[in-house]
């Protein structure tokens, strides 16, 4: 049943995960867009119970410090938004609790992306899907979202018949314990001295593993099956196909992506440029012979998609084909930014 509830100009937010990676940059984008909030909640596990984190205030809300609570059925009474980033389980142990509250989840895990009653968005693609939730919405994975808002100006010169796309995903994908392990074993491994990788299969430091998430029965893994099934959702084009091989590389943060795609029909490189230059949120860096092009280490911090190496596939024929490199910070775009735009979507309308 699609919900009913009016939501108030000045929400009640919690941010369920609060002390996590991608839980403090919803903090960053609460404040940066100045969400009208009324009161801000931090829910996080009862380690960190009683924690303080420095808020520089949003909406209604004062700048100072924010003491976390741990997370329990009752965090979310009288909780109108609650933005969800404390891995699957929680979101799923939750549910229940946020609706029985009358409060909407807007969940980044992957608990609920694929169910029918809940829409995937990214709000430059299909904000249109927001009117049929019921209580639950889902953010996408991080490295879907930034290669459908780099797509979604290319839409407009044809249809999108087959993308293949590798990712670079940078060791935060992995929350906090990823980064951290990143640097950890940088030292160790500078130093000479012996590490046991425990937030990844192998090795990060000095070193690319293409294994995210758990492999399925096919040789892919989760993460390329999400890549797979997300894109379909959110583009609601059940017929593109999509190739991805998801990689890990020893970078802090932002994921980059080698895309390749075939249209079905002739797609103009100069048009389909002007097409990325004109796109909401997405910026051209396309100037090879200066050397420009995005990269990981230029865009942390930012919120939009950044494209650039835009060139013709040859190996597509009748000039159907167009290659690109997308970077973005997946902690922002590819997660917090991506829900609390969401959450922006779900205000009433002035
Ligand atoms: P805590 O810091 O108290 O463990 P990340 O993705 O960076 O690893 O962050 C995960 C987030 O989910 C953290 O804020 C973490 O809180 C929170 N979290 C993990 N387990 C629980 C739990 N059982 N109940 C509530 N929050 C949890």
């Amino acid at each position: 049943m699609a919900w009913s509830k009016e939501m108030p100009a000045n929400p009640v937010v919690a941010v369920a995960g609060a002390t996590g990676a991608v839980g403090r940059e919803m903090l960053v984008c609460l404040e940066k867009l100045n969400f009208p909030a009324s009161e801000v909640r931090l829910l996080a596990s009862a380690r960190s119970a009683g924690q303080k984190i420095p808020f520089a205030g949003c909406g209604q809300v004062p700048a100072g410090e924010l003491t976390v609570q741990e997370m329990t059925e009752e965090s979310f009474q009288g909780v109108d938004i609650a933005l969800f980033s404390a891995g699957a389980s929680i979101s799923k142990k939750f549910r229940q609790a946020v609706v029985d509250a009358g409060a909407v989840m807007i969940d980044n895990s992957s608990a609920f992306r694929v169910d029918d009653d809940v829409p995937l968005v990214v709000p430059e693609v299909n904000a249109h899907d927001l009117a049929w939730h019921s209580g639950v919405i889902a953010n996408p994975n991080c490295t879907t979202i930034q290669m459908v808002v780099a797509l979604e100006p290319l839409r407009a010169l044809g249809h999108i018949d087959r993308i293949v796309v590798s990712s670079y995903q940078s060791a935060s994908g992995a929350g906090a314990k990823g980064m951290a392990e990143l640097e950890d074993q940088i030292g160790k491994a500078l130093a000479g001295q012996d590490f046991e990788p425990a937030a990844f299969a192998h090795q990060i430091a000095f070193n690319c593993i293409p294994h995210i998430d758990v492999f399925m029965e096919d040789g892919y893994t989760k993460e390329e099956w999400k890549m797979v099934v997300e894109t379909k959702k959110i583009m609601g084009d059940p017929l593109v196909k999509v190739a991805p091989t998801c990689v890990r590389v020893p970078v802090l943060r932002c994921h980059s992506e080698s895309i390749n795609l075939e249209f079905d029909r002739p797609v103009d490189v100069e048009e389909a440029k002007k097409a990325l230059a004109n796109g909401v949120h997405v910026v051209l860096e396309d100037d090879p012979a200066s050397n420009v092009y995005p990269m990981p280490a230029l865009h942390a911090g930012s919120f939009d998609t950044f494209v650039g190496r835009v060139r013709r596939d040859p190996t597509v024929s009748g000039d159907r084909g167009l290659a690109l490199w997308v970077v973005a910070d997946q902690l922002l775009r590819g997660a917090a930014l991506n829900a609390v735009m969401i959450a922006q979507e779900l205000l009433p309308k002035a």
